[in-house]
């Protein structure tokens, strides 16, 4: 879904996350863009249990609505919309294949894309992006995105419900790609990039001359307070500030917790999962793509406040470890400067992107 090339001067990305809606209002200026505002918003009730599979799509427009309104944001007036989806029905993949001329290539890589992505073909929209073809060999680096035709209906209901009309749609993972190469110095090398969100987290691992890998680890934010309910005994809501308070350490005040979070060593914590998960993946990449001069990790997403989680990282995965924030390219004045955020990262990523 691509637009005609027309002059942009504001943008807004919106990043619909399973918890939390994030909206970013840009500005494009000579160099880079200006922050006009921002907005972050629960999708789901605060202090309230849920079950994630009991939340349903109807509920993201009321809270789009909402938050376009105090943004004195007119849907109808937005020139330039990127918004994403994710998940288990969206893939990316960074193939390589013979030269093919233009007319040779779609259907080619569809036949190829059946091989790589795990969705059905009737049901697969694909998109590609040629990054490079290779000098000698003359072999071709493509780079494959797929998702299902209910997953973007389903989006696209979604944003017509909150009166927007869809504009570029995204994947989760590429935006978040987009973020952090529009707003770090990423010398040679390769970054690991991990966008810890509720109830999944994107990693990806990208470098300026580096094969893209990305992946999705089913854990996040939701996982980080169930352990908490588990090993402290504690009802959802008092979990819930507890990790807001004090993340993945002990409440000084108690004095019980040692013996509290002694109970339930047998079951591994959502942080050694994720850490896990994430050491697995960069096994494969090395792998793969032969490639290990990883330079740093880079936290994003909401879960990336939860305090001690960057030095828990840092010290498991052995790779220096930043909280990731987007702004490097984004001038913010003093108003704004309290709502800066790892939390948009995704969504600076979205209305950043021009074409
Ligand atoms: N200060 C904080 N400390 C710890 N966790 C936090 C903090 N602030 C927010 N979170 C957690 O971050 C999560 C929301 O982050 P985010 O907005 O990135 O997720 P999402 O995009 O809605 O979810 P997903 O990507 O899984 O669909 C929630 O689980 C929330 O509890
Ligand atoms: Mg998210």
């Amino acid at each position: 879904m691509k637009k005609k090339q027309v002059r942009i001067k504001e943008t807004v990305g919106i990043d619909i996350g399973s918890h939390s809606i994030k909206i970013v209002h840009l500005r494009k200026q000579h160099e880079g863009f200006k922050l006009l505002n921002c907005d972050i918003r629960p999708t789901v009730a605060s202090g309230i249990e849920y079950i994630p599979s009991d939340l349903r799509p109807e509920r993201y427009a009321p809270v789009i609505i909402e938050m376009l309104k105090s943004l004195r944001i007119n849907p109808k007036h937005i020139k330039h919309l990127v918004t994403s989806i994710g998940g288990d029905n969206t893939s990316i993949k960074q193939i390589k294949t013979i030269f093919l001329p233009d007319e040779e290539l779609e259907s080619a890589l569809f036949f190829e894309a059946k091989k790589h992505i795990p969705i059905s073909g009737t049901d697969m929209v694909l998109d590609y992006q040629v990054l490079s073809v290779e000098e000698k060999t003359n072999n071709m680096n493509i780079l494959l995105a797929a998702t299902s035709k209910d997953l973007l209906n389903e989006h696209t209901t979604t944003l017509t419900s909150a009166g927007l009309t869809p504009n570029i749609v995204d994947i989760d993972s590429l935006a978040v790609v987009n973020s952090f190469s529009l707003n770090a110095f990423a010398e040679e090398g390769v970054y690991v990039l991990l966008n810890l969100g509720a109830h999944r987290s994107n990693m990806v691992i990208w470098g300026p001359e580096a094969k893209l890998f990305a992946r999705d680890i089913p854990y996040g934010g939701y996982n980080f307070t169930r352990d908490i309910m588990r090993k402290r005994q504690m009802e959802w809501d008092q979990a819930e500030r507890h990790k807001m308070e004090f993340g993945l350490r002990d409440n000084p005040a108690s004095a019980t917790v040692e013996s509290i979070s002694m109970l339930d060593i047998s079951e591994k914590s959502t942080e050694d999962a994720i850490v896990d998960e994430v050491r697995r993946s960069l096994r494969f990449y090395v792998k793969e793509a032969g490639n290990s001069d990883f330079r740093k990790l880079y936290l994003m997403g909401g879960s990336a406040k939860l305090a001690g989680l960057q030095e828990y990282f840092q010290e498991k995965v052995a790779i220096p470890t930043e909280i990731f924030m987007p702004f490097a390219n984004v001038e913010v004045s003093d108003r704004l400067q309290s709502k800066k955020d790892p939390q948009l990262a995704l969504a600076i990523g979205l209305a950043m992107r021009m074409e």
